[in-house]
């Protein structure tokens, strides 16, 4: 894959999907800003991304806080690669049922994984528009087709359809940009990362009966479609949402 890209900023890159993603961006020689509220988790992606001879910034920040998301976006120096990729993997899942979820936990789910990509996704567009040039991905989810409810929540899945219908709004709205800038959305099926840190037996099989590849995805899988879509190779490939869930859904 080619990629014409200067540097492409990676939300919740302190693990799984994010740090897939950066690595296999770092592996192409691509620069990358990393974004996550895990530190320890930051500083071994950049690490990994620097062995692999690309450079990479990494800044912790609150994906639920504007206030957080703003600081971020303003220490990034004028100095620097102008910014002109994005992919918003940072997210969280919850396990509360509908009954007994209270506003307070339904917000955390929707700023974090909703306004928060659409946040970082607006601050990097007012680079992208200057430049005119750009490549946004953001990250979904299968329940955002299948609906959640089985070991996520309708708040996952609200948040993660949320996602979808973003980004295809984002699609109509750019499209004056004539594919300078190229917004597209993945969904990934289950993967194996520390989100299911804590998953029972019973909940792991429940999940790998729901994929007709009868398994969980290694990060790195997912990332590749997430590199497709940033790649040259995808250049005629805007506005999708492109699942990449082992069978899950068959959209
Ligand atoms: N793991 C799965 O089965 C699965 C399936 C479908 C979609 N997804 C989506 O893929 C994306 C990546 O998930 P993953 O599986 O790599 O999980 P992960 O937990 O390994 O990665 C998520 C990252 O987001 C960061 N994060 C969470 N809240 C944050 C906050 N408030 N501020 C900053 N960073 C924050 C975490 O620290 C973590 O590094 C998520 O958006 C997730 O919803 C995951």
């Amino acid at each position: 894959m080619n990629f014409d890209l200067h540097r492409v900023m990676v939300t919740g890159a302190a693990g799984g999907l994010g740090r897939a993603v950066t690595l296999g961006l770092a592996t192409h020689g691509v620069s990358t800003v990393c974004i996550d509220a895990n530190y320890e988790g930051l500083e071994q992606t950049q690490a990994e991304a620097i062995r692999l001879g690309a450079a990479c910034h990494s800044i912790v920040a609150d994906l639920g806080s504007d206030a957080s998301i703003g600081e971020a976006f303003a220490g990034l120096s004028a100095d620097d690669l102008p910014l002109d990729g994005i992919v918003t993997c940072g997210g969280i899942t919850n396990k509360t049922r509908v009954l007994d979820m209270t506003v307070d936990e339904w917000d955390r789910v929707m700023n974090i994984n909703l306004r928060g990509t659409f946040l970082c996704v607006q601050h990097a567009l007012r680079t992208m528009v200057q430049q005119r040039r750009g490549r946004i991905v953001t990250i979904a989810s299968d329940t955002a087709k299948r609906g959640a409810g089985r070991l996520s929540t309708s708040a996952y899945g609200a948040s993660k359809g949320g996602v979808v219908s973003l980004t295809r709004s984002l699609a109509r709205e750019l499209a004056s940009h004539r594919g300078a800038i190229r917004v597209n959305c993945l969904c990934p099926g289950p993967i194996w990362t520390g989100m299911h840190d804590g998953m029972t037996p019973e909940e792991h099989a429940t999940v790998e009966n729901s994929v007709l590849m009868g398994r969980f995805a290694k990060p790195e899988e997912i990332a590749a479609g997430v590199l497709f879509l940033l790649s040259d190779e995808a250049s005629f490939v805007y506005g999708e949402t492109l699942m990449v869930d082992g069978g899950v859904v068959l959209d």
